[in-house]
């Protein structure tokens, strides 16, 4: 713990802008934020924030702002920030029964919000995280990026902080690191986020699927190929680990590579030199490897189908994400997160979640985890005509009311029988096109949408002659 609390120590004095009415609430604040070694300022209404801001240009690192406030409130407040000084990000702080208004909050772009009562603990590592986040936008130059917002990790719960700490040790090594976990808990942002905070991050970050590929194919697509090394290759190929130099290659779904890859791959992790198919040159490589599965490795490894040798040499820092079910906390602030996201991206004003559909996501216990928590509120945002979700329809399998799927037969084969392969192909063409409308075209997000790869859906999308852009 203590060795912690050194690391969250701010280097120079950052310096935190305090706006709300209570009293109690600045001093409170102003104590545990001093302690940590931060410099705190308390102003009363959000007229003397606005005040004390302008003044100050560039002065403040972060606002944490009450959302009820006397005179100009706190949501004209956190308007006029995201508008005037929009680098400052802003924490806001909301009564326990407010669910509401945090998500406008979020909406409004808020970076994060703290539900009174909160303990001093979560002050502390919600405080560190946008701090952080923000020295990481200005190192980066990445400014007010969009797409930087989507990459960014959220997560109260012990289990995932326990996560972002190692995240946050391990990053500026060049460890392998051996990431498992469920499908959809986010083993694809973390290998991200850990190749963002390194000193790589200007470098590449190439993500490979080993299990999309068959054994011959990855290995030239890892090692690449020269001309004529086989039939087909009619071209040099470079290969990813020579793509990216100085940067990272993430593995993902390790565990389904083969046998023989995996005696390749060992060879590479020991002597950091490839050969590409075809060829005896070595050539030298710089890369972090990031790998990830969702299969149990030590069982994959019992049972012979991963070998030993190569699972301690990917294994060096090992990170298991929690499932969704056993962080159910973060349900609300995930889904603020990704109603916030989604809403700004359709260019939609989905600010609210009614309680019955509050109480839905709550009971649902998450076969998909985070990535089916945000399939659900996209659909949802996508579907929604007014302001609020109201109602929740949870489904393993797209909903029908999404898909205009064609009406289902009574009897399912009527008298003078039926094309099972036409309708197949006509409730996948829906699919497809209803997946590809809802995500503006996009290929990669339409796939996940429909829990496929990349690749089976260009196939499919071409073979059933699904226009690509709707309109
Ligand atoms: N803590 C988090 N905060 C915000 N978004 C998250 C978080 N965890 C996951 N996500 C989002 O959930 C979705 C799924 O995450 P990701 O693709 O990283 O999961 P995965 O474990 O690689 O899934 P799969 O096993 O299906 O490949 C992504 O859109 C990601 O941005
Ligand atoms: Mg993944």
């Amino acid at each position: 713990m203590r060795e912690q609390t050194a690391i969250n120590l701010p280097k120079t004095k950052k310096r935190i802008l305090v706006a709300d009415d209570e009293a109690s609430m600045r001093e409170l604040l102003g104590m545990v934020l001093e302690s940590e070694g931060y410099s705190v300022v308390g102003v009363p209404t959000g007229r003397d924030a606005v005040q004390i801001l302008c003044q100050e240009r560039g002065a403040f690192d972060l606002v944490i702002q009450d959302l009820k406030m006397p005179g100009l409130d706190g949501t004209e407040l956190l308007r006029w920030i995201k508008s005037e000084v929009p680098d400052v990000p802003v924490i806001v702080i909301t009564a326990f029964s407010s669910w509401d208004s945090a998500v406008e909050a979020m909406r409004l772009g808020a970076y994060d919000y703290i539900r009174k009562p909160f303990d001093t603990d979560t002050i502390r590592s919600v405080v560190g995280r946008a701090l952080e986040r923000r020295s990481a936008i200005l190192a980066s130059g990445e400014g007010r990026n969009e797409d930087a917002r989507g990459f960014e990790m959220i997560g109260n719960d012990p289990l995932i902080q326990a996560v972002f700490r190692m995240i946050k040790l391990i990053a500026p090594t060049d460890s392998t690191v051996l990431i498992q976990g469920a499908s959809g808990t986010g083993k694809e942002i973390v290998a991200r986020t850990i190749h963002q905070r390194s000193h790589r991050r200007d470098r590449p970050f190439l993500p490979v699927n080993c299990s999309a590929f068959t054994e011959s194919l990855l290995e030239s697509e890892l090692f690449g190929h020269v001309k004529g090394a086989f039939t087909g290759a009619i071209e040099h190929k470079q290969g990813l680990f020579r793509a990216a130099h100085g940067g990272t290659l993430f593995l993902d779904e390790v565990a389904d590579m083969s046998l023989t890859t995996q005696v390749k791959i060992l060879r590479v992790l020991e002597e950091r030199k490839i050969s590409p198919v075809g060829s005896t040159e070595l050539h030298p490589i710089d890369v972090r490897i990031i790998a990830a599965t969702n299969k149990a490795m030590e069982e994959e490894v019992q049972a012979k189908n991963f070998r030993e040798d190569l699972f301690y040499r990917l294994n060096v820092i090992p990170l298991y994400l929690p499932a969704l079910r056993d962080r159910k906390d973060d349900i609300p602030l995930l889904a603020g997160h990704f109603l916030a996201k989604y809403s700004r991206q359709m260019k939609k004003e989905v600010c609210k979640i009614s309680d019955r559909a509050r109480q839905a996501l709550f009971d649902y216990d998450w076969p998909g985890n985070v990535r089916e928590l945000e399939n659900i509120i996209q659909r949802h945002v996508a579907l929604c005509e007014g302001d609020a979700i109201t109602s929740l329809s949870i489904s393993t399998r797209p909903q029908s009311a999404v898909v205009a799927v064609p009406q289902a037969d009574y009897t399912l084969i009527p008298p003078g029988g039926v094309s099972l392969e036409e309708k197949l192909e006509s409730y996948e063409r829906s699919y497809l096109k209803e997946a590809l409308k809802l995500t503006g075209g996009n290929l990669t997000t339409a796939a996940k949408l429909l829990g496929m790869t990349y690749r089976s859906i260009r196939y499919r999308v071409k073979k059933l002659r699904v226009k690509e852009t709707v309109a």
